[in-house]
């Protein structure tokens, strides 16, 4: 008999009509439309409301283009990609945490020699980063790709100001030798606002919350048969550690960060899990 729509068995009348060839998407389907549901039975929004709630979205959609992803940002600050991310990369042993990539990883970054400068607009307090990456028994690993970026001295990245700063400003790709040593010259990083110009910073004033990060040095080490590890060092002692606004900060992923005379020095070893380990 087919189920006719009313409010109370607005499930069922929906997902009957799935009829998906892909288990996993049917699951998927009837779990967002069963949540969606209770999400509007519970606050029972009012036909206005339901309209702003279109026309934030649309904004989010429009505002997009190659450089701009709000629908991340968007992830990001309600802690979604935070959670997606903690679900995929269960790391109970001492294999260093994930974090949350953010919009502004390039996948081209020039190659560079260790101790090599990433900052090249010559802003921000310089600064010597330095580690050891490692398997879980502590074994150095050579061979292990570094990708590294950060934002500049004003706190912007070099793809926010492609007219402002030189291209592949504060970037760089490092490959480990068999030491697994890693080091790199950059500047101590400070904390910025991820864009808040748009529905999402719209979003998080009427939230009472702010768009600030904390400091932070962007990592991604991959190496083949280990899981990619994509991780940020924050700066002990920094602003906006307990409310980083996309909720990226871990205990562990917190370093030193100490001042030698003119510059700053922080040591960071990093350890990576063998895939399916
Ligand atoms: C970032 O750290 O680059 C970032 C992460 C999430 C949202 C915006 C920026
Ligand atoms: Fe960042």
């Amino acid at each position: 008999m087919a189920i006719y729509f009313e409010e109370a068995k607005s499930v069922e009348a929906v997902n009957a009509r799935l009829a998906c060839s892909d288990p996993r998407f049917q699951q998927l389907m009837e779990a967002l439309v069963r949540h969606l549901h209770a999400f509007v039975k519970e606050t029972e929004p009012t036909m206005d409301e339901w309209f702003d709630a279109i026309q934030f979205l649309t904004w989010a959609g429009q505002i997009c283009d190659e450089k701009r992803q709000e629908w991340i940002l968007l992830s990001d600050v309600l802690g979604v990609s935070m959670l997606v991310d903690a679900i995929n990369n269960r790391r109970p042993g001492r294999a260093t945490e994930n974090t949350v990539l953010g919009p502004f990883h390039v996948s081209n970054a020039p190659r560079r020699s260790m101790g090599d400068n990433i900052c090249l607009d010559g802003k921000g307090e310089p600064c010597f980063v330095s580690g050891r990456v490692t398997d879980e028994s502590g074994q150095p690993l050579a061979g292990v790709t570094l990708d590294v970026w950060q934002t500049n001295g004003d706190g912007f990245y070099d793809v926010q100001q492609p007219d402002a700063q030189p291209q592949f400003n504060m970037r760089g790709l490092f490959e480990t030798g068999a030491d697994g040593a890693y080091s790199f010259w950059t500047t101590l990083p400070l904390p910025y606002s991820i864009p808040d110009d748009g529905p999402v910073g719209l979003l998080l004033r009427k939230s009472g919350r702010h768009p600030m990060r904390p400091a932070h040095i962007h990592f991604i080490a991959e190496k083949a048969g280990y899981e990619r590890l994509v991780t940020h060092i924050f700066v002990r002692g920094g602003a906006y550690l307990e409310s980083d606004a996309v909720f990226g900060v871990k205990e562990e992923l917190i370093g030193d960060f100490v001042r030698e005379g003119e510059s700053w020095r922080c040591h960071f070893d990093l350890c990576l899990k063998p895939k399916h380990g």
